[in-house]
């Protein structure tokens, strides 16, 4: 069993918000400003931003490994859903969301065709440094030509705690993204709580950029 197949079944999934993300919320904008009418949430575990960013635009598409996750997010917001199977995965389709259960790195774009947004909410942070580049640039192969991405990271001394999530930083980010994108902080502020105090962490930086196709 992988780590992310046994952290859902034994139900760690700290990362997992009963609410919708604030900062979609208050950077949608700047994430849907030119109307795209399908978002792309690589990773998306069983997020409500899924049921947040389906009444905003026309249809939300969805990647995720664990079946559980997949499941559980049709069951809990009483979504029906029918299995179609495309490629050599399955996709979990309902009227706005659709959910491809498996590897991010086996979907590509000529099966889902181009996004011109994209939301990555604790996507990046899951992979880990090695493997960084090669999801950044997959994620960059989905993106149409006015494409923008919405995407929130984590920073925190690496020494002090294993990931994931991972310490993503601003610089890093700058690196991964700027051969073919602008990349522009839109907030920056320290989320530390008790959950990751008793971690041994004592800063815990989130930062939000919104990043654009050049
Ligand atoms: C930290 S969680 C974040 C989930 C979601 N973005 C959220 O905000 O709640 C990362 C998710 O990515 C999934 N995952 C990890 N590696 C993956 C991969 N290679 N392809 C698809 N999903 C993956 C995990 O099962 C997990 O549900």
């Amino acid at each position: 069993m992988n780590l992310w197949e046994s952290r859902w079944q034994e139900n760690r999934i700290g990362f997992h918000l009963n609410t919708v993300n604030r900062n979609l919320i208050q950077f949608s904008k700047q994430l849907l400003q030119h109307n795209p009418d399908r978002v792309f949430v690589p990773l998306c575990g069983k997020t409500l931003d899924l049921c947040w960013l389906s009444k905003n635009t026309e249809k939300v598409i969805g990647v995720e490994l664990v079946n559980k996750a997949v499941q559980n997010f049709f069951v809990e917001n009483n979504i029906p859903y029918l299995i179609e199977k495309e490629d050599n995965l399955q996709k979990f389709c309902s009227k706005s969301i659709e959910i491809y259960l498996g590897d991010f790195f086996d979907l590509n774009s000529e099966v889902t065709s181009l996004f011109n947004a994209i939301y990555d909410r604790a996507s990046i942070v899951a992979i880990e440094k090695f493997e960084r580049k090669k999801y950044v640039d997959h994620l960059i192969s989905f993106l149409g030509s006015t494409g923008r991405i919405l995407l929130i990271t984590l920073e925190y001394d690496q020494n002090k705690m294993q990931g994931p999530p991972y310490s993503v930083s601003i610089e890093e980010i700058e690196s991964l993204f700027s051969k073919c994108c602008s990349v522009k902080l839109l907030e920056s502020c320290d989320i530390l709580d008790e959950r990751f105090r008793n971690k041994g962490l004592t800063h815990l930086l989130e930062h939000v950029f919104l990043i654009e196709k050049t």
